[in-house]
């Protein structure tokens, strides 16, 4: 079969495709344009019912009023000439009402089946209002934590981020049916958007077309194949094209190549953007590029609708491009069921915030909090402990702690740290609290003295630091990556008491705590953990939830180190322990090639703080015995690589165990390591498990010099461990 008649027989299959076939044979063309266009429910409230009625609108954002919801699907229904119902798209991110962590902490979690049940939960809250579509997941690789959006992200690797979309898919999706409380997903931002220059967002990705497909094009692949109902393109220019006009990205690759079904709609505003770029003169400009490259519709400005009959009459858009473009968004729409009831699903208002979806933001934002240090067993807080400190400007910040993107979300129903310990009511545990500073960016000391003495009255410090919400996510990116204010200062008169500290981070990012960890004893980062933050954090710090996230992202020893990840490539000199020379053991006039000459920097070495994969847990974890079950394999066959397992702790606990692979020598330059595995599993005190995994050609393949996906014949290396840093390897060859 040729491309084309397998186009025909995948829509044949698909109902939806003849219905959408049979409603754009009546349309005219003011009814196709009004298809293509995206308005935003609130800058146009008055326009709006006319605009719906009149067929001039396909889908609005940013309404989430159930009533007003409900009145314009009843224009489109009843009033429009043909009835067609209307997406209602909205960035349900990491929950609707009842927030789950920011994407960032779900990825840390390194569990499907929880990430799979709060996109599930968040998508049937939603339809409770009458929201169809959302803009997630966003899958974009992110590997500067300068940038704001990588809290939107799961973070700096291709297998993890991939795995984290399509579980993401799943949950918002299910069965792709809108009665059932599922919605259509987005795949976004297509593509590189998280590659911008310097961590500043909105910024130039520049990229060779092999680094491309093999990282920040994977994730997206896997999400086509999984019929993603939707893609986004990305606000990013990418070697030197904008997105939404990238005929590369979107025909070539999307279209053609993936051979993509579904609708892709713009950024907001990112058709007339490229004006700004440079790319277009003027929004007709705009237009034609976007068209041309197969944008579908258009978010929140107006040049389809201002220019694309004039650019029909006159030749440079084919009204037929026009056509496909309609005809994918009606296919969304019947797929979704919405002609036969595109209203709100009231019935699911009870499910808001029901016990179940609170359970679940708990266990959630439990499971991402990664404990990063713990001296002495400090963690978890022991019963001799009978008074705490509890300090900082996170511990009581119900808004902050909901993170980046919680339209939905309100300050009032999140339950923060202080409230839970208060709400345990324990008789033998003082609570001394003293926030020290009222919000992150403080700067003056004026709460110190309160803070210092609330300390000092205590057995143990809580001290409850990181960014308020507003400062991580879209456009709020950061040059420097320490604690904002004065929290450091404080931490410094605190550490002065000589009380034990625990270190609690609320953060939206990957900050630099290089200087903070000798000053205190323990370190969990709670990222901004949504709605039940605290009720999690206190079952964390009291034990009854042993902590089990790990690092989805590498977290520096210094901005300057940025970008750090861990597939990175050797090079022809890498640096290891004992080839280089710190900075301040450099001998005084020392010789020009006298310190080692190899990748690093002088002043922080060639480490990060704490490496992709990491993270601690109240027990502990021994991994013996890793073998394969054959040392030889080819390309058609499949062999085991196992290592078993022990929990040695005396408390039971998860783990996540991780597959890393290198490819030695290859025709082009392979990482040092790349994640193809990973199991989250859970062992009792004392018990083991063999944890197997499966080898093929698949987990060995890569893009050749020539874009090809293949495997070549030669030597590989095979971890598994408990992070990206583990030193127990097999090796296995590949022969023709
Ligand atoms: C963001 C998108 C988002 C859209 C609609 C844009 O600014 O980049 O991720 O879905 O707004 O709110």
């Amino acid at each position: 079969m040729n491309s084309d008649q397998e186009n025909k027989a995948f829509h044949e299959k698909d109902l939806a495709w003849n219905k959408a076939d049979a409603l754009l044979a009546l349309m005219s063309l003011s009814e196709k344009l009004g298809q293509l266009q995206q308005l935003d429910g609130g800058i146009s409230k008055k326009a709006l019912p006319q605009l719906i009625e009149e067929g001039k609108v396909g889908s609005v954002l940013n309404e989430a009023n159930p009533m007003l919801i409900a009145q314009y699907q009843k224009i489109a229904l009843e009033k429009s000439r043909l009835g067609i119902p209307l997406l209602i798209g909205r960035d349900v991110i990491h929950g609707f009402r009842t927030l789950f962590p920011i994407p960032l902490a779900q990825s840390a979690s390194w569990n499907l089946d929880l990430v799979e049940l709060g996109t599930r939960i968040a998508a049937k809250e939603a339809t409770a209002v009458g929201i169809n579509w959302t803009f997630a997941p966003m899958i974009d690789i992110s590997r500067d934590p300068r940038w704001g959006r990588v809290a939107e992200s799961p973070g700096e690797d291709p297998f993890l981020t991939t795995q984290m979309g399509l579980a993401m898919i799943k949950g918002f999706q299910g069965k792709q049916q809108y009665k059932d409380g599922n919605i259509a997903a987005c795949a976004k931002h297509f593509a590189a958007y998280g590659l911008a220059e310097g961590g500043r967002d909105y910024n130039s990705a520049n990229v060779g077309e092999r680094q491309l497909r093999e990282i920040y094009l994977r994730p997206f692949l896997a999400a086509a194949e999984e019929e993603v109902m939707s893609f986004m393109t990305s606000f990013n220019e990418i070697n030197d094209i904008p997105a939404s006009g990238n005929q590369f990205l979107l025909k070539e690759i999307l279209r053609k190549e993936w051979n993509y079904q579904g609708m892709v709609v713009s950024d907001w505003e990112s058709i007339t953007e490229m004006i700004a770029h440079g790319y277009c003169k003027d929004k007709k400009e705009a237009a034609f590029k976007a068209m041309r490259a197969g944008v579908d519709m258009e978010m929140a400005s107006t040049s389809y609708n201002e220019y694309l009959e004039n650019l029909i009459k006159e030749k440079k858009i084919e009204l037929s491009q026009i056509e496909v473009a309609v005809r994918r968004i009606l296919y969304m729409k019947f797929k979704l069921g919405l002609f036969e009831n595109p209203y709100p699903r009231t019935k699911n208002t009870d499910s808001i915030l029901s016990n179940p979806h609170l359970e679940a933001a708990k266990q959630a934002a439990m499971e991402s909090m990664v404990l990063l240090k713990n001296k002495n067993a400090l963690l978890p807080i022991s019963d001799e402990v009978k008074s705490l400190a509890i300090i900082g400007p996170l511990a009581d910040a119900p808004h902050d702690q909901m993170g980046t993107w919680a339209f939905d979300g309100q300050k009032a129903d999140s339950q923060t740290p202080l409230k839970a310990f208060q709400q345990m009511g324990s008789k033998d545990l003082e609570i001394n609290y003293a926030p020290g500073l009222k919000i992150s960016r403080t700067k003056d000391h004026d709460g110190f003295g309160a803070a210092i003495e609330a300390a000092e009255k205590s057995d143990l410090v809580l001290y409850f630091v990181g960014e308020e919400s507003i400062l991580s996510g879209e456009a709020h990116c950061r040059a420097h990556l320490n604690l904002p204010g004065a929290q450091e200062a404080l931490l410094e008169e605190l550490s002065k008491t000589g009380k034990r500290i625990v270190l609690i981070v609320m953060a939206g990012r990957p900050l630099i705590l290089t200087d903070l960890l000798p000053q205190v004893d323990a370190v969990l980062y709670a990222w901004h953990g949504g709605t039940m933050a605290g009720p999690a954090i206190v079952d964390v710090l009291t034990g009854k939830e042993n902590p089990s996230g790990k690092l989805p992202i590498t977290f520096p020893r210094a901005v300057g180190q940025i970008p750090m990840y861990h597939a990175k490539k050797n090079t022809g000199r890498p640096a290891t322990e004992g080839n280089w020379v710190p900075m301040d053991k450099i001998p005084v006039e020392a010789g020009q090639t006298s310190l080692g000459n190899t990748s690093h920097y002088l002043d922080e070495g060639f480490r990060p703080l704490f490496p992709f994969g990491y993270g601690m847990s109240y027990s502990s974890f021994a991994y013996n015995n890793l073998k394969v079950s054959e040392a030889k394999m080819t390309v058609a066959s499949t062999i085991s690589v196992e290592v078993e397992v022990s929990n040695t702790g005396k408390k039971d606990g998860k783990e996540v165990v991780q597959l890393y692979v290198q490819d030695l020598f290859g025709s082009v330059t392979r990482p040092v390591k790349e994640l193809k595995g990973f199991q989250k599993i859970f062992l009792k005190a004392g018990e083991k498990q063999i944890v197997p995994f499966e080898i093929s050609s698949k987990t060995l393949e890569f893009y050749d010099a020539d874009l090809n996906l293949t495997t070549e014949p030669g030597a590989f290396k095979l971890w598994i461990g408990s992070d990206s840093n583990s030193s127990e390897f097999v090796s296995i060859e590949l022969t023709e």
